[in-house]
């Protein structure tokens, strides 16, 4: 069971395991794909899972890319899909590292569709991709700080710890009583 806010030092603070914090641009990745016939529905619109597939892969890409290490998927946020992305759209995924923990990183994913004959894009998803970092044997390992600098990787990075703390509570490694930062953004700093 993971309890409190995080325990991000526990291996950082000893000499042998230091590692250099790293800025949200040294994790950046952006991907591109063409929609093609094999990736669609009946109605000529790209399948969800399709989408999910290829942000899984530019997610792993950037957490691997703070890390240095395999990285496995933990969990996906809720994605919603509001605009159907039609057959011969240009997909865009940007990737980024919005917050490490201990072992586990959070990416943060901005998904575009361009129709490039019509000359128009639209912004189709957002979402949250965790990473959990293995060494060779499988076996869970520290990953570099993240070091924050514009202003939106500081509300991103700010944030996170709330989002980890919901994720966590609702695959059942949290408990609620112990999230709190999320509690506090429902009921303020009352005990
Ligand atoms: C992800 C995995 C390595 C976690 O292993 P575990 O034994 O549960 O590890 P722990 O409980 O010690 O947690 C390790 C880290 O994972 C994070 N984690 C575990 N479950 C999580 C979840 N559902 N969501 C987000 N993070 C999660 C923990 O917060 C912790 O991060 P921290 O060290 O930064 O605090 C393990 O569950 C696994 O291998 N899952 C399969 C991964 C996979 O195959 N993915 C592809 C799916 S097809």
């Amino acid at each position: 069971m993971i309890r409190g806010p995080f325990h991000h030092n526990k291996y950082l603070c000893t000499k042998k395991h230091r590692m250099k914090g790293k800025p949200p641009k040294e994790s950046y990745t952006i991907m591109n794909e063409l929609v093609l016939p094999n990736d669609t529905n009946p109605l000529n619109n790209l399948m969800g899972g399709r989408l999910l597939h290829w942000m899984d892969i530019a997610a792993a890409i950037s957490a691997q890319k703070h890390c240095n290490r395999v990285v496995v998927t933990a969990s996906v946020d809720n994605v919603s899909f509001k605009h159907p992305i039609k057959l011969g759209d240009v997909i865009t995924i940007e990737a980024k590292v919005s917050r490490a923990f201990t072992t586990s990183v959070e990416v943060r994913l901005n998904v575009y569709a361009e129709n490039i004959p019509s000359g128009t894009r639209i912004k189709s998803n957002e979402a949250y991709y965790t990473f959990v970092a293995l060494d060779k044997d499988g076996h869970t390992i520290p990953v570099p700080e993240l070091l924050p600098e514009t202003p939106e990787e500081i509300a991103l990075f700010d944030g996170a710890l709330r989002r980890r703390q919901l994720r966590l509570i609702l695959a059942g490694k949290m408990k609620p009583d112990d999230a709190t930062e999320l509690k506090a953004l429902f009921f303020g700093d009352e005990k």
